[in-house]
């Protein structure tokens, strides 16, 4: 009896997990950050509201210029949880001692000419950031733009932001276009947009290489 027959009789019956609880179950892995910090990096999920938004209220001013949409607000995390769609946003955090210290999203484009494309944003809390956990939260994000086929990687980022351009950098990105008075941050200031990109190959090369340190059990 073939695959279909037998799906027919009991397809009905069985229930399987789908691919979303199938990556959410096998991402949740221990790891180390530079100075031993202990940290775990998991999917995002629908439990984690209030810790999110505390996470985010309690970044810098500074550190949330970039961020498209105002996180500071209940309603914007809660939309943001109920997406729930990781073909079109894979949603990662960091946590320690059931608190959220980092994070990181890919923006995928499910069709169309730009899906070999996808967008990273990482967002570390202050306390933790040149720690390796920027690092440590894109490789999550990478290994899961192989999976899904993607080839190119974007960062976007305002002129001001020089350390998020340093720390990319570092990964291998490289600056390809610098639009002139193309954004504006939260206080309505005009800024040169900058977008830099790597190839995933390169990308991955390059974390190995940087998280010797890190422990982590990545099965990836
Ligand atoms: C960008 C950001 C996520 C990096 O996170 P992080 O945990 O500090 O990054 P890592 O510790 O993994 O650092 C990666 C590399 O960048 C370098 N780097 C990180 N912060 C840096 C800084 N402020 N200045 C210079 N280099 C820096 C690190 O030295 C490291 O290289 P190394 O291994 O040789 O030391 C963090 O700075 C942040 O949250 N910034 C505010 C939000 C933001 O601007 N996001 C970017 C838009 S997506």
């Amino acid at each position: 009896m073939g695959i279909q027959a037998l799906f027919a009789l009991f397809g009905g019956y069985l229930s399987f997990p789908d691919f979303q609880e199938v990556v959410m179950e096998q991402l949740s892995k221990a790891a180390k950050l530079k100075d031993g910090t202990a940290v775990t990096i998991r999917a995002l999920s629908k439990q984690d509201g209030p810790a999110l938004l505390a996470f985010f209220k309690a970044l810098p001013k500074d550190d949330r210029l970039f961020l498209k949409e105002d996180v500071t607000r209940k309603e914007v995390i809660e939309r943001w949880l109920e997406e729930d769609d990781f073909d079109k946003v894979f949603p990662i955090v960091a946590e320690k001692d059931s608190r959220i210290i980092g994070d990181a999203t890919l923006h995928l484009n499910k069709y169309g000419w730009q899906r070999n494309m996808a967008e990273i944003r990482c967002v570390v809390a202050k306390k933790f950031q040149q720690k390796g956990l920027g690092t440590l939260l894109m490789k999550e994000l990478v290994a899961y733009a192989d999976k899904k086929g993607v080839t190119k990687i974007t960062a976007k980022m305002m002129d001001t932001q020089v350390a998020a351009q340093n720390a990319f950098r570092r990964l291998g990105f490289k600056k390809e276009y610098e639009l002139k008075d193309f954004v504006v941050d939260i206080t309505g200031k005009p800024h040169r947009l900058v977008i830099m990109v790597n190839d995933v190959v390169d990308l991955w090369k390059t974390m190995e290489d940087l998280l010797i340190y890190s422990d982590m059990n990545t099965g990836n």
